[in-house]
């Protein structure tokens, strides 16, 4: 039988529990998930491809059937590149449709071979982006219980207040 095989792309920036959750109920349907994180310095993120890669370890620690990658070029290339047949993704509040149903769509033109596959967010996250934590982790704001143990704390080392001993 063969194996079925998903990419889970993204900017992961930082991963949060809604990424977190897609991913352990992706794997329900897939035999195994290769979480793709996009190497985009052009979207100047505030964590590098290598924390975002080291959080999203630490935070998938004992999860069979997972495995953490890193690419750049057209996603659907590299879904090729790494025999998977699925495209994972999930989609949260109706503003994500628009977005989501034209990255399929031109993924699908782009290599028909390829299907896009979209689970509904948890009803818990749905408030849940890592561009809204980021916004609220720097000011202080406490994001406990929406992002892995690992990220709130780099998230906190990230914006510490820089000592200022004069
Ligand atoms: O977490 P994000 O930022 O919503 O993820 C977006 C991502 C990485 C899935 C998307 O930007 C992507 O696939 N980029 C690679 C280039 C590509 O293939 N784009 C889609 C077809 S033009």
């Amino acid at each position: 039988m063969s194996v079925k095989l998903a990419i889970y792309p993204g900017s992961f920036d930082p991963v949060t529990n809604g990424h977190i959750d897609i991913i352990v109920r992706g794997l329900k349907i897939f035999d195994r998930i290769i979480v793709g994180i996009l190497n985009n310095p052009g979207k100047d993120p505030l964590f590098s491809v290598d924390e975002r890669k080291a959080m999203l370890q630490a935070s998938l620690k004992g999860i069979t059937g997972i495995e953490i990658d890193t690419f750049d070029g057209l996603l659907v290339d590299y879904a090729l590149h790494r025999g998977a047949q699925a495209i994972l993704r999930g989609m949260r509040a109706v503003s994500d449709f628009e977005y989501e149903f034209q990255m399929a769509l031109m993924n699908r033109r782009l290599n028909r071979e390829i299907q896009t596959v979209f689970l509904m967010t948890g009803l818990r996250w749905i408030f849940t982006s890592s561009s809204i934590i980021k916004e609220a982790a720097q000011f202080g704001g406490n994001i406990t219980g929406m992002v892995p143990k690992v990220v709130n704390q780099q998230l906190r080392n990230k914006f510490a207040p820089v000592s200022n001993s004069h």
